[in-house]
């Protein structure tokens, strides 16, 4: 276990697989309280005892307790003598099973609901008579269990929340943790503050000492080997693991002839002097573009790529013989989503994980010093170890890299001609002060030609599509809404600087349905 492993107050979280999870987890850190989220099957007697939380909150989740054998919770949950906060399913959950009843309505409450506050106690003390908080629900509690009172109603859930204040139980039919409930927050805090007595004390960079111990017990005098992309993750996973155990990380930066321009020399010049030396440098371009010959499909594409890197990458750890360990920059969404994804039967609209065969392979030991971060506690932890701003908030980059932004095949003259389009886009973003205010920007080639004028002749050339979204979570996204003239001046520049182009269009789709790369 890596962050909390210190002596930090903690909120276990049980998951029933809301959609709203990890928002709670959100709410939580931003607290400066330590939280994880741990499936509902997972917490029973000896896990509570190992992971001692000060609290534990039970999120909302799509079954339903009248099912023959419902998500339950391990009856240790409410004998572990820590307060407990159940959300949605969360509180049926805990009114079904400490005796209460639950039944399914005939209204669903979807949305923005005005709670009626009857009993204020800890949770709703000086917060007024009416609350307007966020419901998402089909079931409801008909009977609160023993111990219990009713202590707020709404229109269709006359009991939308309960409490037994003396064993430190609560329920709430609503979200907290969504911005639409308005007190949510502070209803959030004084579950985890006044009921649970947690201290605010976390902080993401304040547990860099702590990770570094753990790191130097883990890996003993043993050797590690990573994998640098040069994006955030595997950037902050080196230089953490780099402090803690020095020249025994090697890492390796496989250059797979895709990258954007002066990326490969930037990584290599900034993270050979910081990991004093001990960056091992693969240029595989050509090898890369072997692969991709005559592939055409999106998912092929990745599936070549990432079988390519695996094999460079193999090569270079059968060569460091002492290597015991494989670290990869894994951060806690990661973690969350391929633990949905082997539950859920999701379907894959494209498969990101590009370095997924590596663990397998190598048969090495896994360290993942970042699986429990989220990205901007992350980022925080960069900033904390010297890490630029340039890499700390650079766009995110696709595995597949300039793969997935030349539709269809991938030849070296596409990619270049790629390459400096989007060069000059990003440049000109930084120059009007416009890259931070957009989560994503890049360009993509478009392998169709169309007509030109050029002076007096007659053109026939490519065409590029520049692509700009805001999102926070990059699974739904708009367009940014760049400036026309800015957007004029870049598509200027790109016809007019790079051979080939003749044309430059804006994507205004959203996602869904459009992805936030054409490929
Ligand atoms: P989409 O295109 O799915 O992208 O809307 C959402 C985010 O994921 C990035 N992306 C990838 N990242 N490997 C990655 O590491 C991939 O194969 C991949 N495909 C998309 C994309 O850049 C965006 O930030």
């Amino acid at each position: 276990m890596f962050v909390g492993s210190g002596s930090e107050d903690r909120i276990l979280i049980i998951d029933f697989g809301s959609q709203y999870t990890q928002l709670i987890a959100r709410r939580v850190r931003e607290m400066n309280v330590y939280c994880e989220i741990h499936v509902w099957q997972k917490a029973d007697g000896s896990f509570l005892r190992s992971f001692l939380p000060h609290g534990i909150i039970l999120s909302g989740g799509p079954e339903s307790t009248l099912e023959q054998r419902p998500p339950s919770l391990h009856p240790e949950v409410f004998n572990c003598g820590v307060p407990v906060l159940g959300i949605c399913y969360g509180m049926q959950a805990m009114a079904g099973q400490l005796g209460g009843a639950v039944e399914s309505s005939e209204k669903c409450e979807f949305g923005r609901t005005t709670l009626r506050i009857i009993r204020p106690g800890t949770l709703f003390a000086g917060m007024g008579d009416q609350l307007s908080v966020w419901m998402s629900h089909g079931d409801k509690v008909l009977a609160v269990p023993a111990g219990f009172t009713v202590t707020a109603g709404s229109a269709n859930s006359p009991i939308a929340a309960m409490a037994d204040e003396s064993r430190r139980f609560y329920g709430l039919q609503f979200h907290p943790e969504v911005v639409h409930t308005v007190q949510g927050t502070e209803i959030l805090r004084r579950f985890i503050v006044d009921a649970a007595g947690c201290r605010q004390t976390w902080k993401p960079a304040s547990v860099l000492a702590d990770q570094i111990d753990t790191i130097r017990r883990l890996v003993g005098d043993e050797e590690v080997i990573l994998g640098l992309s040069g994006g955030v993750d595997s950037s902050v996973a080196a230089l953490l693991i780099h402090r803690a155990i020095g020249k025994r990380l090697h890492c390796v930066f496989v250059n797979n002839g895709l990258l954007r321009v002066g990326e490969a020399e930037q990584v290599v010049a900034s993270f050979q002097r910081c990991l004093d030396g001990n960056l091992i440098h693969v240029d595989a371009g050509d090898r890369f573009f072997r692969a991709l010959k005559n592939v055409h499909d999106p998912e092929e594409k990745r599936r070549v790529i990432g079988a390519a890197f695996v094999d460079v990458f193999q090569e270079e750890a059968q060569r460091l013989t002492n290597v015991c360990w494989l670290a990869q920059g894994t951060i806690y969404p990661d973690v969350i989503e391929s633990a949905a994804a082997q539950t859920a039967a999701a379907h894959v609209i494209k498969s990101h994980h590009n370095v997924g065969g590596l663990p397998e392979h190598l048969h090495l030991k896994l360290l993942e010093p970042l699986s429990q971060l989220f990205k901007d506690e992350v980022r925080r932890i960069g900033h904390e170890l010297g890490l630029s701003d340039e890499i700390i908030y650079r766009h995110p980059f696709p595995g597949p890299s300039l793969a997935v932004r030349v539709l269809g095949a991938v030849k070296k003259e596409y990619v270049e001609i790629l390459r400096q389009a989007d060069h000059i886009y990003i440049e000109e973003l930084k120059a009007h002060g416009l890259y931070n205010n957009v989560a994503q920007a890049f360009a993509v080639f478009l392998p169709v030609k169309s007509v030109a004028v050029m002076g007096d002749r007659r053109d026939y050339s490519y065409v590029i599509a520049l692509r700009a979204v805001e999102t926070t979570d990059f699974m739904t996204a708009k367009r940014a809404n760049l400036p026309a003239q800015f957007l004029d001046e870049v598509a200027g520049r790109i016809i007019n600087e790079v051979r080939n182009v003749s044309r430059v269009c804006y994507d205004i789709s959203s996602k869904p349905p459009a992805t936030i790369e054409w490929e």
